[in-house]
C-alpha cells in the first residue's frame, strides 16, 4: 500500500508557513511530494536559511504527516532555503517612471574633476551594457554637452501620450540634459534657487528619458540651495564624491559626504572617488608625481568609513579628451579605460549593496526655513 497524495496535501494545510499567515501549501512552500510503500518524501522551500529554521519546518511536517495520514509513516523532508527574489539594481518602486537608479556626483570644491569622472563614468556603464543618462544640473558651468560634443543641439520636442517632452540629446549612446542646451554660452545667466530647481524639475519629470538604468546627475560644487532642490525633487539613489588628494579638496568633501548624510537627507554616499591622485607626463608613464598629496581620498573615505572607489591620475590626454568631446573611457584597453571601468564596478557593487540593505530613498521636503523633513 502507499499513501495518497491528497491526505498528505490535507495534513500539510495545517502548517502555517513561517513569517506568512498562510498554510505552507498555499504559500508554495511545497515543491514536491513523494510516496512510496510506507515513504513519503517532501521537499519544501523557505525563505529562512538558518539550520534552526529548516529543523522546526522538518519537525512540524513530520508531526502533521504523523497525526493526520498515519502514525506509522516513513517521513523525510527536504528543505531547501532560498533567498526572496531581489533584484539589487532594481529598487522596489522607482519614483521617477523607467528610471532604476539615480546617482549624484558632488564635489565639496570646483575644478577637481567632477564633470569629468561623471563623463567617463557614464560612458564606462553603456559599454557594460546599462541604459545611461546624464544630467548636467550645473548652474554654474554646466559641461556635459560640451564633453560630449554636443554643445550645438537642442532637445526637441515629442509627444508622449498627449503631453509635449523633452528629448535627450544621445551621443556616444548617453542620453543628455544639460542647462547648457538652453543658455547661452557667451552670456553669464544667474540661476536663482528657484528657477534652477524649476529647470531641473522639468528637466527629470517633463524629459522623455525612456527606460534607464542609471541617470547620472551632475551637480554644481558645494553643498547649496541647488542640491536640496535636487533631493527636494528626486529620489537619489546614491551619492558619489570626487576630490583631488589635496587637503582643501578633502575638507570639502568632507562638507559634501556630511550633507548628504544629514539625518533629514539621507542619501546614502556610495564613496570617494579621488581624481588628479598623481601626474603621469606621456613620455615617462611609469613616473607618478604625487603634486596634490598622497592617498588623501583613500585616507578620507577609510576616516569617514565610506568607500574608496577608485583612482584616476592627472593626464594630459584626459584633459584633451574632454574638450573635443570624446571622452577617454570611449577607448579600449587602456589604463585610463581600466581605471573608470574600475571605479564604475566599485560604485555598482557599491549601489547593489546599498539597493539589498536600504529602502528607496525618500524624496526631501523642506518644511521650516532651517532645516527639511523626509515626506
Ligand atoms: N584626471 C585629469 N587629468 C587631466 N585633466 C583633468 C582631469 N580631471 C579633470 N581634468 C580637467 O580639469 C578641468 C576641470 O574638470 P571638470 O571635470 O570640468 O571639473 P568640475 O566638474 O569638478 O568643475 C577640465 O578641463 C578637465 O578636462
Ligand atoms: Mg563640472
Amino acid at each position: 500500500m502507499t499513501y495518497s497524495k491528497k491526505d498528505i496535501t490535507k495534513a500539510l494545510e495545517t502548517i502555517t508557513a513561517p513569517g506568512e499567515g498562510k498554510s505552507l501549501v498555499e504559500s508554495g512552500a511545497v515543491k514536491n511530494i513523494v510516496t512510496f510503500e510506507k515513504e513519503i518524501i517532501v521537499d519544501v522551500t523557505i525563505s529562512n536559511p538558518t539550520l534552526q529554521a529548516k529543523k522546526k519546518i522538518e519537525v512540524e511536517i513530520i508531526k502533521a504527516i504523523h497525526e493526520h495520514v498515519d502514525q506509522k509513516a516513513d517521513v523525510k523532508v527536504n528543505v531547501t532555503a532560498v533567498a526572496p527574489p531581489v533584484s539589487p539594481l532594481k529598487p522596489e518602486k522607482p519614483k521617477v517612471p523607467g528610471i532604476q537608479n539615480i546617482i549624484a556626483i558632488a564635489s565639496g570644491k570646483g575644478g577637481v574633476g567632477k564633470s569629468t569622472i561623471t563623463a567617463n563614468m557614464a560612458v564606462s556603464l553603456q559599454k557594460m551594457g546599462f541604459k545611461v543618462g546624464i544630467l548636467d544640473a550645473d548652474v554654474y558651468g554646466p559641461s556635459i554637452h560640451l564633453m560630449f560634443d554636443v554643445a550645438t543641439a537642442r532637445p526637441l520636442s515629442v509627444e508622449i501620450d498627449g503631453r509635449s517632452k523633452m528629448q535627450p540629446v544621445e551621443s556616444y549612446g548617453v542620453k543628455i540634459l544639460s542647462l547648457g542646451f538652453f543658455t547661452d554660452a557667451n552670456q553669464a545667466v544667474i540661476w536663482r534657487g528657484a528657477m534652477a530647481s524649476k529647470a531641473l524639475n522639468q528637466m527629470i519629470f517633463d524629459a522623455h528619458w525612456g527606460e534607464l538604468d542609471f541617470l547620472l546627475i551632475d551637480l554644481p560644487p558645494g553643498t547649496g540651495d541647488i542640491h536640496l532642490s535636487i533631493v527636494q525633487a528626486v529620489p537619489v539613489t546614491g551619492a558619489v564624491i570626487v576630490s583631488t588628494p589635496q587637503n582643501i579638496a578633502l575638507a570639502d568633501a568632507k562638507k559634501g559626504v556630511a550633507m548628504f548624510q544629514q539625518e533629514n537627507i539621507n542619501v546614502p554616499v556610495l564613496g570617494i572617488v579621488e581624481n588628479m591622485s598623481y601626474f603621469t607626463p606621456a613620455e615617462l608613464p611609469e613616473n607618478k608625481y604625487y603634486i596634490f598629496g598622497k592617498d588623501g581620498a583613500k585616507n578620507l573615505a577609510e576616516d569617514i568609513e565610506t568607500s574608496f572607489l577608485g583612482e584616476v591620475p592627472l593626464v594630459q590626454s584626459i584633459r584633451e579628451a574632454g574638450d573635443v568631446g570624446h571622452p577617454v573611457a570611449l577607448q579600449e584597453n587602456t589604463p585610463l579605460e581600466n581605471a573608470f571601468s574600475t571605479i564604475t564596478k566599485n560604485t555598482l557593487s557599491q549601489l547593489v549593496k546599498r539597493n539589498k540593505d536600504l529602502p528607496p530613498t525618500e524624496i526631501v521636503r523642506i518644511t521650516t526655513m532651517s532645516g527639511c523633513s523626509t515626506n
